[in-house]
């Protein structure tokens, strides 16, 4: 019944082009071209104003200004997880999710977020290489939860697979211990069938950092970005998400960092910073420009590069992705927005005008022009990565997207090899320690992010309208993004045995089903 209303979405596109919304308010620009004018807009109609296409039961909800929550404030440091073992190499800790009542608001409107030992953004955990990790999970939600340590090399039954979900009440110990040279920059996140978007926009997650015992820029001033979204309607309630959401993924009107607004970054008076960069988005991409500074990319998901890349003026970053960066002052000093403009990642529907959002204000005046001339060269080499060699199988993921008016209600499936997610599937077989291509196909008109669970992998190269470009930068990465028509090879190898997922990490797409299971045998 679902599959003869399904109708390939590019024609239905097509015939909605020609629809009048197209060309409504939101086209001819009256909103202001400030972000942070829009008091008491309605959230998103989603789809409501397209006739015979509203998607049930959707409350049209006054969206709170955003200065609701009060700009300004010094940058935090992230709260960190205290280690309450006394034993070498060994870290014990437990984590609570449960609701908490937070005024974020300036007027005092508390806001029910799900939290992290009462914590936004969770807290951070720091480890070493080769420690043991003890965490006790208490459920203190009324759903189901999982912690997911993205991007971790950890056994898959601690892994918070939806598969072993911890009941509403209940608790669990995570045990792992880490392997070497997987120092890097993740983060952990609930993962329970069908409701880890809801329970990361409510506030659940949190950072995870593995350093190395030779870490060589360990002397640079290291800065915790974690850039967030948020939306909270006038009322200070965090609202479900709508239909637009489902669609594009959830963003709301708050870009922020270490859960602040524009909070205020003073940098080091030494003149140079060492930043690591999480994007914790549901969705929204990042490009970042710091105007006047440039960025040395040092390092992606897993861990430093080979070698710096200097001189980039735009970081670039797809959901769930994390960089590190070094920043040094610029001669020019003064106070200056990290701004990240609107990235066009091919979204649909009525989709209001985007415009570039100040993250966060960095105030250089601390720092001694004097210094500047004084920085060291940065090293040349970082660490040795070992490109994966010759791959022994290989697999295939396609990513589409389908709309469904049936009924003349509208929706949208995402799909993964032309199926949504069955946790009683297993898509794929995977031998333990091989070598493995996967090729991912992107035959939708979003951009998606891909993401495996249990490893890292190298890109070797994308292709585009029958072009190849091999990838220039030998990095270990979980996030790749993929463009609407691009096809991304990337090596991998599974160091344990058991199930992994492999989704989009839009999490209203992974929630929607763009996600496969593969059991590593
Ligand atoms: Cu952040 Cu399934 O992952
Ligand atoms: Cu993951
Ligand atoms: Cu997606």
């Amino acid at each position: 019944m679902m599959t003869n209303s399904l109708t390939q979405r590019r024609s239905v596109l097509a015939a909605l082009s020609t629809l009048p919304w197209l060309s409504s308010a939101w086209a001819q620009g009256t909103m202001s071209h400030d972000m942070s004018a829009m008091p008491g807009m309605p959230e998103m109609p989603a789809m409501s104003g397209m006739a015979g296409m509203h998607s049930g039961a959707e409350a049209v909800t006054a969206l709170a200004p955003v200065e609701a929550i009060a700009a300004g404030a010094p940058l935090a440091a992230l709260k960190k997880l205290v280690n309450t073992s006394s034993k070498p190499g060994v870290f014990r800790a437990s984590l609570r999710a449960a609701p908490v009542s937070l005024a974020v608001m300036q007027d005092g409107t508390q806001t029910e977020f799900w939290a992290y030992n009462d914590s936004l953004p969770g807290p951070l955990i720091e480890v070493m290489e080769g420690d043991t990790v003890e965490i006790e999970f208490i459920n203190a939600l009324p759903q189901p939860s999982t912690i997911h340590w993205h991007g971790l090399p950890i056994p898959s039954e601690q892994d918070g697979n939806p598969q072993d979900a911890v009941p509403a009440g209940g608790r669990r110990v995570y045990r792992f211990t880490l392997p070497m040279n997987c120092a890097g920059t993740y983060w952990y996140h609930p993962h329970p069938h069908g409701l880890t978007a809801e329970q990361v926009y409510r506030g659940l997650a949190g950072l995870f950092i593995v350093r190395a015992k030779n870490d060589p820029l360990h002397a640079i001033p290291e800065r915790h970005l974690v850039c967030s979204d948020l939306r909270l309607s006038a009322d200070g309630r965090i609202p479900a998400n709508g239909a637009n959401d489902e669609m594009n993924g959830r963003e709301g009107q708050f870009a922020l960092v270490n859960a602040q607004r524009q909070p205020v970054l003073s940098f080091d008076a030494g003149g140079r910073e060492r930043w690591r960069i999480w994007n914790a988005n549901s969705a929204r991409y990042l490009r970042l420009t710091l105007p006047g500074a440039t960025f040395t990319l040092v390092g992606t998901d897993g861990g430093l590069l080979e070698k710096p890349v200097t001189g980039l003026s735009e970081l670039m970053m797809a959901a769930a992705q994390r960089i590190e960066v070094i920043v040094d002052a610029p001669a020019s000093g003064g106070v200056v927005g990290l701004v990240t403009s609107p990235v066009e990642r091919g979204k649909m529907g009525m989709v209001p005008p985007e415009y570039p959002i100040t993250l966060l204000t960095v105030d250089f005046s601390a720092v001694k022009p004097e210094r500047l001339a004084a920085l060291p060269a940065l090293p040349s080499s970082l660490r040795h990565i070992q490109p994966l060699g010759a791959a022994k199988a290989k697999k295939r993921v396609v990513f589409s997207e389908l709309m469904s008016m049936a009924g003349g209600v509208h929706s949208m499936k995402f799909l993964l090899n032309g199926q949504t997610f069955d946790m009683q599937r297993v898509d794929f077989t995977s031998r333990i320690n091989e070598v493995e291509l996967w090729e991912i196909v992107n035959e939708a008109d979003m951009d998606h992010p891909f993401h495996i669970h249990g490893t890292q992998f190298q890109v070797v190269e994308r292709e585009m309208d029958g072009k190849v470009t091999p990838e220039p930068l030998l990095a270990w990465r979980d996030i790749v993004n993929t463009r609407s028509g691009e096809t991304v090879r990337l090596k991998l190898v599974q160091r344990h045995k058991g199930l992994r997922m492999f989704h989009c990490h839009v999490l209203e797409h992974e929630n929607a089903g763009m996600m496969g299971q593969v059991n590593v045998i």
